[in-house]
């Protein structure tokens, strides 16, 4: 973690969404609820100011090349990762490169519980690569994710 002028510490994250989640609020709302994107990028900014997060930055795409730089420009810029790569959790090994390349943590967090859901959705291809996963709260997944990552750098600065 970067250290500012005075020494505190830097806080700095990264969400990122896949595929398919710009469409929030409207797609299969009795899955992933009815809040948009937008709604809950909103939630996360909230909470990360109230916690003194310095830095929280959000991407969405359907490209699986535009997350791939996404995960590597995030090395010396921030200090966690927040990832819903929605259907390329399943299949993507890019991604899974991309993350064990770049020594930035991520936390996988998904929407619904995928592990009862189709059977395809039940493979994370990333899961081995990221510090772990969080599935199955809806928003609260985001938010638990966001909390997790902002005790840990709490805990770093002591
Ligand atoms: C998802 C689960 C994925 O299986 C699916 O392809 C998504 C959303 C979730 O948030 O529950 O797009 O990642």
């Amino acid at each position: 973690m970067q250290s500012d002028t005075d020494g505190v510490n830097v806080k700095r994250i990264l969400v990122l969404n896949g595929p398919n989640l710009n469409l929030l609020g409207t797609r299969e709302p009795e899955i992933y609820g009815r809040l948009t994107l937008d709604d809950i990028n909103e939630l996360l900014r909230v909470r990360a100011s109230e916690a003194d997060v310095d830095t929280i930055d959000f991407l969405q795409s359907n490209y699986e090349g535009e997350l791939v730089e996404a995960i590597q420009k995030a090395r010396g810029r921030y200090d966690f990762i927040l990832l819903n790569a929605g259907a390329l959790t399943h299949y993507s090994i890019a991604l899974r490169d991309a993350i064990a390349a770049v020594p930035v943590p991520v936390i996988e967090l998904h929407l619904s519980n995928i592990h009862r859901r189709e059977e395809f959705r039940h493979t994370s291809v990333l899961a081995p690569v990221v510090m772990g996963q969080i599935c199955g709260f809806g928003v609260d997944s985001y938010i638990a994710a966001l909390d997790i990552a902002i005790r840990r750098l709490q805990k770093d600065t002591k």
